[in-house]
């Protein structure tokens, strides 16, 4: 798929082997966390909303995303519901937060940073779909590489709000350029430094 391809060179790496070698034993975990991480996508989406009430053309196709995150987060419980997995209250990987610590306050510069680092997630989310459907039962398997495409829509559409307020605000293609290898350079650490526990985004846990 081209756009998986793109997203590959986009990002710095991929999803450590000793991670993949691990989601057998965390199963119930991975899908907790898959819910909580489609909630709260559709939830930034949403913050956004509210933040950005002006933006029209914004509002519109991220409220197309939240519904879509919200239904990813359906098939999820539903999964969960057939496999007998207990929702259960996770603590929050360290991932999400770690990267927008870093999101600056002043405007434009609070979206430029929010929209980069969205993309970032949709675009790693994308990718850990695909390793995943390689090491899960096919049923497993068919529902992440549908999500895929879906979490790669998601990854363009906001790397192009991005690009379009780096033109429109007069920041350039250079500062986000920087903005966004910064971020990136946080995600490649983040996914492959051994973690204190086992979630969609995190490191591969110590042994
Ligand atoms: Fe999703
Ligand atoms: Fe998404």
């Amino acid at each position: 798929m081209a756009i998986f391809l793109i997203i590959s060179t986009f990002l710095l790496n991929s999803t450590p082997p000793e991670w993949l070698e691990q989601v057998a034993d965390h199963l119930p975990e991975l899908l907790n966390d898959h819910a909580n991480c489609e909630k709260k996508a559709a939830g930034t989406a949403l913050n956004l909303m509210f933040r950005y009430v002006d933006n029209t053309v914004l509002c519109t196709q991220l409220s197309k995303l939240a519904r879509e995150e919200l239904r990813h987060f359906e098939q999820v419980q539903a999964i969960m519901t057939a496999r007998s997995i207990e929702p259960q209250p996770l603590s929050a990987s360290r991932y999400a937060g770690e990267l927008r610590a870093d999101v600056r306050h002043a405007e434009p510069e609070r979206l430029l940073d929010t929209l980069i680092v969205s993309a970032i997630v949709e675009a790693r989310s994308c990718e850990r779909f695909e390793r995943l459907s390689e090491v899960v039962d096919p049923e497993l398997a068919e529902f992440y590489r549908s999500l895929t495409k879906s979490e790669a829509r998601h990854f363009e559409t906001y790397l192009s709000f991005a690009s379009e307020l780096a033109t429109s605000q007069g920041i350039g293609q250079e500062v986000l350029d920087q903005r966004t290898s910064y971020f990136l350079e946080k995600d490649a650490k983040l996914i492959t430094q051994t973690d204190n526990q086992f979630r969609f985004h995190s490191g591969p846990i110590a042994t």
